[in-house]
């Protein structure tokens, strides 16, 4: 039984006229793939994060899968990755047959702990992939020591900035973003690889389009390839919600600066964590606003309580290692990575879109607050 007040989802795309137009255009034009929408939303992005090369693809997963066919994964491979991400960043290197190692993470930014990625290197070692998780950016600077090619999980992190300055997803690895409906820019389904490499990007755009040279006519493939294209009016869309992305971060910026002050509270008298602050250069790029619940708080139980008072909210994110399919393959257990598993155990995504109003913040963190006092 819910209180009669509206839902607070969580989550909303921006789409407005601007939106409307660019795919009525495409939709008129008659050219619905491959058309001219593809490469001028690849340049703009490109120039938006400051990568010289950038392949739209149909989702962030798609674009993992090929960024890391691009580095050289293949079958029998160990690719270091951070067991706290969204399921895709580990089963990308199933996909080639390598297997994802993971490596504990960082209490505080909860992205992979350098060190303990340092350890997880073996001889079989062809990849890192950090995860920017939660639009956090990962310490790619400490990875970058070891001199292994780094595939970046950028899906959740457009608008962050690294401690020098490089936006996210600009330092020449290749870097998968993902658009899909939740995302800071959306196209519904959608991805998008970036990369310094002229190479990669001749095998990325190949292996996206079904394996065929740019030169060859349809029907010769000189290579194996995926049917991993973006539509033309998905281009435009994203072209579009590029157009004022600044609006929407800024809007994010905004509603995370909300919640920290209507959270305050709970921080300093129930031990709630809070994303963690941007510190030493790093800029988040605002995703989704994840607490930590307290210590013998029961996560699902407040997200039934927060259900019944009109607030959404979800378990954000589940350790990967301790997935049915994690465990059964690779025999994982629980206590292998105890950071991520407390960080999985007490997270929870509060509602988080660029259209909160103050209101609303206001009404989530009551909600909150009346859930875990009792
Ligand atoms: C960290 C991370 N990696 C990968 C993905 C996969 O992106 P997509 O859903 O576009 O395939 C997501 C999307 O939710 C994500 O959050």
């Amino acid at each position: 039984m819910t209180t009669g007040l509206d839902i607070i989802p969580l989550a909303k795309p921006v789409i407005g006229e601007a939106e409307e137009q660019a795919v009525l255009e495409v939709l008129r034009s008659g050219q619905l793939s491959l058309g001219p929408h593809v490469p001028a939303f690849e340049r703009a992005f490109a120039e938006r994060v400051g990568a010289r090369h950038a392949s739209a693809v149909s989702s962030g997963t798609t674009g993992l899968h090929l960024a890391l066919r691009a580095v050289g994964v293949s079958a029998g491979d160990e690719v270091v990755t951070s067991p706290f991400s969204f399921v895709a960043s580990a089963n990308a290197p199933l996909f080639e047959g390598a297997r994802p190692v993971f490596a504990d993470i960082d209490p505080v930014t909860l992205n992979i702990d350098p060190d303990a990625a340092a350890a997880a290197i073996t001889g079989r070692t062809t990849a890192l992939l950090p995860v920017h998780i939660f639009g956090y950016p990962a310490d790619v600077g400490a990875l970058e020591r070891h001199g292994l090619p780094i595939v970046e999980d950028a899906c959740e992190a457009l608008g962050a900035q690294h401690a020098d300055g490089t936006p996210v997803g600009g330092r020449g690895h290749p870097a998968a973003f993902g658009f899909y409906a939740n995302k800071q820019l959306t196209t519904g389904e959608g991805g998008m690889v970036v990369m310094g490499s002229a190479e990669h990007k001749e095998r990325v755009d190949s292996e996206r389009n079904q394996g065929r040279a740019p030169d060859m006519g349809w029907l010769d493939h000189d290579r194996l390839g995926f049917n991993y294209r973006l539509s033309d009016i998905a281009c435009a869309l994203g072209l579009a919600q590029l157009g004022h992305l600044d609006d929407m971060l800024a809007a994010r910026a905004r509603v995370a600066g909300r919640y920290r002050e209507a959270l305050a509270g709970l921080v300093a008298e129930r031990g709630l964590m809070l994303p963690c602050d941007d510190a030493g250069g790093n800029v988040r790029g605002w995703f989704v606003f994840v607490v930590q619940l307290p210590e013998g708080v029961d996560r699902d139980v407040t997200v039934g309580a927060l259900r019944e008072l009109g607030v959404q909210s979800k378990p954000y994110l589940p350790a990967i290692h301790l997935m049915s399919f994690y465990r059964e393959r690779f025999g994982h257990r629980p206590g292998e990575f105890p950071v991520c598993e407390r960080a999985a155990a007490a997270s929870l995504a509060l509602p988080f879109f660029p259209q909160l109003t103050d209101l609303q913040v206001e009404r989530v963190a009551e909600a909150l607050a009346q859930v875990i006092a009792t």
